[in-house]
């Protein structure tokens, strides 16, 4: 088996490390981070460029491709694999669009399928927009229809924050193209779980349900994050409460998808809130999640290999998935400015110390070595510290005693990752 991951973040790292576990020939990943190139290849090809990476696959004989992020997917890297007769993981481009490339397609999707969702509306006229908000008030929540590296949505709790949200996605197009159109809907309350499912086009097996944590306070102003810590599974989601998912939400969606031509097979994130009503659907990914992937690869006892091969070939119905016992948390180390500007190339240390922790996994995400050999910050979110442990309590506090071991200037992180749990 020759293997390409495409992506660079902990989410590659953590998928890397798992399928290294496996019975494979060659691993490459492109990029790739500092600590990919231990037990990988990387190969300086960019995500988007999907001509190159469709030609690096064939001339390399390259058996199974794993997309990382959304972007490559929405460009339709999984249609020219499949015109080259390569396999690959991960969604068409249409089946894409109308999950995660536009939160617009997506809100009508779920609206024609019953799957329940925040009522909404969607426009295109930035004046229109703001008429419909000031008709409604607060709370509200503002959305860039396209894609927005996970920063689109604005949960506002004052109308002056709506419509300040409004003016940067649509008259400052602060996301760019992304926000031609927004979608305005209801605001939620409840207590947020990632549900992670594998799909090969008609059955879907769910993975154990997880919490991110995407929200930070700097400054007293919430800032919307890519995600800067997740735990799994979550204690108070009952198998009840999965069953219902399963039924209400996932088969719904794959059922949709493979009804209207667009079958889904790879990983599907629906992000959900669990409001006193039950559970509703905030968005629908099309990809795993960063840094839920760097939980739940440390948690999968089931070779990853055979799973993604299954949900190439249509055999999902046919494999057992396992999951070890216990629970497995991951803390972010970002960058001073992050999810706004900061700088890049401060020394990191402390990183030893910090591995020799028993249960301790680090996935690197923004990482490269200076001319001097030192690791050193080239991203947001720098670092994803990953513990295991049999109680939920002992994982965060094995996380946590690693991350004191590790400085970089300007270093932040949630100290509350796992929370969440306990406070429900
Ligand atoms: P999205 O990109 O649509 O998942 O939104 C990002 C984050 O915004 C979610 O993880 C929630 O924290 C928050 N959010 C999105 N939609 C809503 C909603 N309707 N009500 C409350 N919070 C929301
Ligand atoms: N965990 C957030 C995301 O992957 O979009």
């Amino acid at each position: 088996m020759r293997i390409l991951i495409i992506g660079s973040g902990g989410r590659e790292h953590a998928l890397a490390w798992k399928l290294h576990q496996s019975s494979i020939e060659k691993l490459y990943v492109a990029p790739g981070n500092e600590e990919t190139r231990f037990f990988a290849q990387n190969i300086p090809i960019h995500p988007t460029n999907i001509e190159r990476l469709t030609r690096f696959a064939k001339d390399n004989r390259i058996n199974l491709t794993i997309v990382g992020p959304e972007n490559p997917l929405a460009l339709g890297i999984v249609d020219s694999f499949h015109s080259e007769r390569l396999r690959i993981f991960g969604p068409t481009k249409a089946a894409t669009q109308a999950t995660e490339a536009s939160k617009a397609f997506a809100k009508r999707f779920m609206a024609e399928n019953h799957i329940p969702t925040a009522p909404f509306r969607i426009f295109r006229k930035y004046e229109t927009a703001l008429n419909y908000l000031r008709k409604c008030g607060a709370p509200i929540v503002v959305k860039a229809s396209g894609l927005a590296a996970g920063k689109g949505a604005y949960p506002c709790e004052t109308l002056i924050e709506a419509e300040h949200a409004l003016k940067e996605i649509m008259v400052d197009r602060i996301h760019d193209k992304a926000g031609k159109k927004v979608v305005i809907e209801e605001f939620l309350e409840g207590q947020e779980v990632s549900i992670h499912a594998f799909c090969d086009g008609k059955t879907s097996i769910l993975m154990p349900p997880s919490q991110d944590h995407k929200i930070i306070t700097v400054g007293g102003k919430k800032l919307m994050t890519g995600g800067m810590g997740a735990y799994a599974p979550v204690p108070w989601v009952s198998d009840d409460l999965l069953h219902q998912i399963q039924q209400e939400i996932v088969e719904p969606m794959t059922k949709g998808l493979r009804e209207s031509g667009q079958p889904f097979a790879g990983c599907l994130y629906p992000g959900l809130m669990i409001t006193p009503q039950g559970p509703m659907v905030l968005e629908i990914n099309a990809r795993f999640g960063d840094p839920e992937t760097q939980v739940y690869m440390r948690l999968l006892k089931t070779d990853l290999l055979d799973i993604m091969e299954a949900c190439i070939e249509g055999g999902l119905a046919d494999i057992k998935i396992e999951w070890n016992s216990g629970f497995a948390v991951c803390v972010v180390l970002a960058s001073d400015g992050y999810p706004g500007e900061y700088e890049v190339g401060i020394p990191i240390s402390g990183l030893d110390k910090a591995e020799r922790i028993p249960g301790i996994v680090i996935f690197h995400a923004g990482t490269t070595r200076d001319d001097t050999g030192q690791v050193v910050t080239a991203g947001g979110r720098v670092l994803g510290v990953t513990a295991v442990g049999e109680t939920l309590e002992t994982a965060c506090a094995r996380t946590y005693e690693a991350v004191k071991q590790i400085h970089f200037d300007g270093m932040h992180y949630q100290k509350d990752i796992g929370a969440k749990a306990f406070t429900f």
